[in-house]
This record gives C-alpha cells, structure tokens and sequence, in this order.
C-alpha cells in the first residue's frame, strides 16, 4: 500500500482526494515541486524548498508549515513508501472556497499534497541522447514561477510526443528560451550558453547545479540568450531537468547536432552531475559512463 501527505496528514494514497471547489483543482491556482530520490535521499532538497516558498509566495500563498517540517514530512513519506529511486511529488493550492475567480476573503487553508513515483533513471537515453524539435513559446511571461497551469507546456509537449521525440525546445521570436520540461544549453567551440533565469524560464535546479558544478571546476558557462540559429550551428546541446538531469541532444527537426552523437563536454558535464548525486545521496548503481 502506498501512501500520500494531504494537509500535514499520512493517509492512504487512494483516500487523497480533493475537494471539487479546491482552487487548483478549478483553477490551476496553485505552485508545485518535483524532487530526486536516489538511494532513498533527496537530491538538493533545499534548493526545492526554496524555489516552492518563493512560487508560493510570488501568488499570495503562505505555506502552511515551516520548510524543516515540510522536510520531515517528505522523508517520513519517503520512507513509508519504501522510495528508492523515483520522485517526490508535491504541490499547494490556494485551498478550498466557493467559485471566484478573485482570492477568498476569510482565512482558506491553502492545501498541501505530497506523493512518491517510482521513476528510473533514463540510462540508456542519458548514453544515446534524444531527439528534439523546436515550437513557439506561447506561454505567460511568469515562467519562473513553477505554477499548476501548464497548458502551454503540456501543448509543446503533446507536439514533440507527436514528432517521436523527447522535448519541444520553444522560441520567443528566435531566441530560445528553454523545453516544455527542462532547460536548454548549447556549446559552441567549447563554450556553454544557457539562457538566463529570469521571467521568460523556470530556474532549474539541475541548472543551477550545472552551474555551480562548473564553477567549481572552472569551466565557463555563459548565461545570456541564443537563437534558433545557434542552436542549429551548435557542437553539442543538451537538456537538463530533475528527472531528466544532463540529456543530451542529438537531433533537432531532425537535422544532426555535431556529429549526432553525445559530445565530450556534454559527458564531461554528465559525470560531474552524477559526482554530485552521489556526494548527496550516496553511491550510484549504475554510471552513464563505463
Ligand atoms: N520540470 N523548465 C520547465 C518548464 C520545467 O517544467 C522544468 C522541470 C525545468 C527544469 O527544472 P528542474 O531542473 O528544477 O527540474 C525547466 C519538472 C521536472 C516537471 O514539471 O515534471
């Protein structure tokens, strides 16, 4: 049996329910998290919890407890559901009121929800790299808040879906801003473009370790704009996200990035990224690179 936190509780996964007036349920009007669990330890927890207070507090929202408690929380659920490697979902809603679109007036508990997903790493595409195809950025201009309402990104994902490939890399008038799902990075003579975390993209955590990861070994990244064209001239790209962490890109509307094969620094990058894991969370099973 497994189980799932709803408002401080541990109950039963199949009696989470929520509420048909619940404001992310009618709404969307609520923020969420997706963290990594290897070896039964979340990966940069902290880091989640910062960015989930911030979104929360970027609508209006209060979270209901404190971040330690929300840690205890999580890894009590952890545990529970015997997770060794997976995903922690998580999410909080402006809470249960009548339909309006305007916010509650009187004090609504915002609701908070919490369950686990058995998810593997994706070794042997993190090995071969994925293919991509580039879409218009047609969402809000608050990207950097991690909110429910993901229509845009669900429509740029169901059209890579439907192109056979794992990521829609989207565009604001040709300056790429970053996947349905990740962020985006491209190297070009040996140098690493991002682009910056600002309103027009989610601020990734697996991006900012990247980031940091790199600065410690004093590899230079660049965090400002590029364009579809860069991204088409490029030596290697890849992709980065929690579930996803350094991907490599391989294809883009089906022309070749490089070579079409995982270049060196984007496996430079990989084994880097699985160092930290395992600084965080212990020894890996397995290695992208053997
Ligand atoms: N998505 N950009 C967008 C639009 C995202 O949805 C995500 C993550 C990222 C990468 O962020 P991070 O490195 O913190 O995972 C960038 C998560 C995994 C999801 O919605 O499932």
């Amino acid at each position: 049996m497994k189980f799932a936190i709803l408002n401080g509780e541990m109950i039963k996964r199949s009696d989470a329910k929520v509420d048909v007036e619940d404001r992310g349920y009618q709404f969307g009007d609520g923020v969420y998290e997706v963290i990594r669990v290897y070896n039964g330890k979340m990966f940069t927890i902290n880091e989640h919890l910062e960015r989930f207070v911030k979104s929360a507090e970027s609508i209006c929202i209060t979270l209901p407890y404190t971040k330690k408690k929300i840690t205890t929380l999580l890894e009590e659920l952890i545990l529970k559901n015997n997770l060794q490697e997976g995903i922690v979902y998580m999410q909080v809603t402006r809470g249960v009121a009548p339909r309006n679109h305007s916010f509650p007036t009187d004090n609504v508990l915002p609701s908070l929800v919490a369950y686990t997903k058995e998810v593997t790493r994706p070794l042997a595409s993190l090995k071969t790299g994925v293919k991509t195809m580039v879409t218009e950025d047609i969402r809000w201009l608050r990207c950097d808040i991690k909110s429910l309402n993901l229509l845009g990104n669900l429509l740029a994902k169901q059209k890579a879906a439907e192109s056979g490939c794992f990521e829609a890399i989207q565009h604001r008038s040709q300056e790429v801003t970053e996947g349905s799902s990740s962020n985006i990075f491209i190297i070009k003579d040996g140098s690493i473009t991002t682009h910056p975390s600002n309103h027009l993209i989610l601020k990734g955590i697996t991006k900012d370790v990247i980031l940091q990861v790199c600065e410690s070994n004093k590899i230079v990244v660049e965090e400002q704009t590029f364009t579809l064209e860069d991204l088409a001239s490029a030596d290697e790209a890849f992709l980065s996200s929690t579930t996803a962490e350094v991907m490599p890109i391989i294809e883009v509307d089906g022309k070749r990035v490089g070579d079409g094969l995982p270049g060196p620094v984007t496996k430079r990058l990989q084994e880097l990224f699985e160092q930290e894991i395992e600084r965080q969370c212990g020894a890996l099973k397995d290695k992208i690179l053997k």
